[in-house]
């Protein structure tokens, strides 16, 4: 299956997917990844694995529906199976989504639908939270709402700041996301009717 990944900064999760489809046997290979922002990190790691690496500069538009239009037209030329959010921090509108639902997913760290959106680790240190965790979903227009496909545990330690909670859920994120890619790539997980079928825990 042909991925695109969407990035917006350091693409360690892309490149935890990339790692994963360098593997002969993996279901997936990434022919593209596509950044909003110049500056990020992750696309000079695309670049030295031999990724082509797209930058869509959100100010070179006049506006959202623009910057979205640019991208679904060179989506169109790669003609990508799945899209593999990665730390995009733009929310796609329902009009981008239409045509490849079921097949865009998202790694959000929390436990979905626990604190959506930004900020996560410091409202679940600040709630208490004794486990963390991250979560694989289908991308549909509510932020970070589809349906979840894959979904890890982390413990919460005594102690934890917002960066080392987020660092070891980050190890996890990349142990998940190549995990539920593969089972999207598979046809071991669809959305049907709003829902997953299939997915794992892990
Ligand atoms: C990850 O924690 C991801 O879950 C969140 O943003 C972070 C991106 O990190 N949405 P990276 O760019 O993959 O290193």
């Amino acid at each position: 299956k042909r991925v695109v990944v969407f990035i917006s900064g350091s693409g360690s999760n892309m490149v935890s997917l990339a790692d994963a489809c360098a593997a002969p046997d993996f279901p997936a290979e990434i022919v593209a990844v596509i950044s909003d922002k110049p500056a990020a990190g992750g696309l000079a790691k695309a670049q030295s694995r031999g990724i082509s690496a797209h930058v869509f500069e959100r100010k070179a538009y006049a506006g959202k529906a623009e910057h979205e239009a640019a991208i679904l037209a060179a989506l169109d030329e790669i003609k990508p199976d799945i899209i593999c959010l990665a730390g995009y921090m733009r929310l796609i509108s329902g009009e981008f989504i239409r045509p490849y639902a079921g097949r865009i997913i998202n790694i959000h760290p929390s436990l979905l639908p626990l604190f959506p959106g930004l900020h996560t680790h410091e409202r679940a240190i600040e709630a208490g939270m004794k486990i963390a965790g991250c979560s694989v979903h289908f991308v549909t227009e509510g932020m970070d709402e589809g349906p979840i496909l894959a979904q890890a545990a982390v413990p919460v330690s005594t102690g934890d700041t917002v960066e080392t909670l987020a660092a070891r859920v980050l190890t996890v994120e990349h142990k998940l996301y190549p995990l539920a890619l593969k089972l999207l790539a598979e046809g071991n997980v669809k959305m049907e009717d709003g829902k997953a079928v299939g997915g794992i825990a892990s």
